[in-house]
């Protein structure tokens, strides 16, 4: 017999992440290292990582039902991937596989003494996602209510898929309507990144790429970006330990502080946690104060442990 979760499964409507999966080779030591040394470190964790793949790890811990869709390369990898997307129930069935190039790889240094992360990545030469992948998507079936975009480098890809997505909603009724949400988050895309501002509902800008504009903290950061956005839409700024501020076009500017927790353990995908918390939230139907608030609770709370599995 199926239980209530499973029948709340089945007519939940998806959330969709589209962006990066990576393998993360995490090495925990107790200081950062010296260059040109032989450190020993305390662990070696292989963690799924990439933003997007992050951010539905967390909403699948939340209680929302995800879907991840980005390129995966075959080789080595892939089946470490695929089965921790699916040991976290997140669908990833429309990920096309791609016999060229590598999974991407960082290595990242957690500093037990910091909770900070270091990340040195490296993608050589895997295909971005296509439009034409994006298509085999079903948006008429009703099924996704949220789909969130990463700001990836295949800007004019993602603004053909943000336009796919608006021409859906400008067929259906209001009830059926997907909404949108953009992240953007590394400084050398902001500028590219900024003409599809206008194509979503919800921006993410991480404090880097707020800082890359000139902007010094997160408030002034949501009140000078959010001209970017069409109506009704909004703005969304996290700024580390200084929790986070949001704007809504026409209405007032809504801040929550950071929630810190005892001892700062892992920062590693703290802005994708909020991401998806926020998201998660707005999705249940708060407001954007209430869910801006949730979003540093759960990212907060998550700095507080070792990887997110403390979060379901
Ligand atoms: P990223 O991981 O992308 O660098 P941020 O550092 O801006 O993202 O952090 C995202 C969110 O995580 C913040 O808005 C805040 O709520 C939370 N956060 C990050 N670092 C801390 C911290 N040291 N203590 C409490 N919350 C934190
Ligand atoms: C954290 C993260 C890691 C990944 C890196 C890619 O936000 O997604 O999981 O290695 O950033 O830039």
């Amino acid at each position: 017999m199926a239980s209530a979760e499973d029948e709340n499964q089945g007519t939940q409507t998806k959330v969709l992440c589209v962006g990066l999966v990576c393998l993360d080779i995490v090495k925990v030591v107790t200081h950062f290292p010296v260059e040109d040394t032989d450190q020993r470190c305390e662990d070696c964790l292989w963690r799924r990582g990439g933003n997007a793949s992050n951010t539905s790890t967390v909403l699948s811990l939340l209680g929302a039902r995800p879907e991840y869709l980005g390129t995966l390369a075959r080789g080595p990898y892939l089946q470490f991937v695929q089965s921790d997307f699916e040991e976290h129930g997140i669908v990833s069935d429309h990920c096309p596989v791609l016999t060229q190039g590598a999974c991407p790889v960082s290595l990242i240094i957690l500093n037990q003494a910091s909770g900070s992360r270091t990340i040195l990545h490296t993608n050589k030469n895997l295909q971005e996602l296509s439009l034409d992948d994006f298509q085999k998507l079903s948006l008429s079936s009703g099924q996704y209510s949220w789909i969130h975009f990463e700001g990836r480098p295949n800007v004019e890809e993602i603004r053909k898929m943000l336009l796919h997505v608006e021409e859906h909603n400008s067929s259906c009724e209001e009830s059926s309507k997907v909404i949108t949400s953009l992240e953007v988050e590394k400084v050398d895309r902001v500028a590219q990144l900024r003409g599809l501002m206008r194509h979503v509902d919800y921006v993410f800008v991480s404090k880097e790429a707020a800082t890359s504009l000139g902007y010094t903290d997160q408030q002034t950061a949501v009140e000078g970006l959010v001209s970017n956005c069409r109506d009704s839409a909004a703005v969304i700024c996290p700024w580390g330990e200084k929790g986070a501020s949001a704007k809504r076009k026409g209405s007032p500017a809504v801040t929550s502080p950071a929630f810190p927790p005892e001892v700062v353990m892992d920062t590693i995908g703290a802005g994708d946690t909020f991401n998806a918390a926020t998201i998660f939230a707005l999705n249940s139907g708060k407001d954007l104060g209430e869910s801006v608030t949730f979003g540093c609770k759960v990212a907060g709370a998550k700095c507080g442990m070792m990887g997110n599995a403390g979060l379901r």
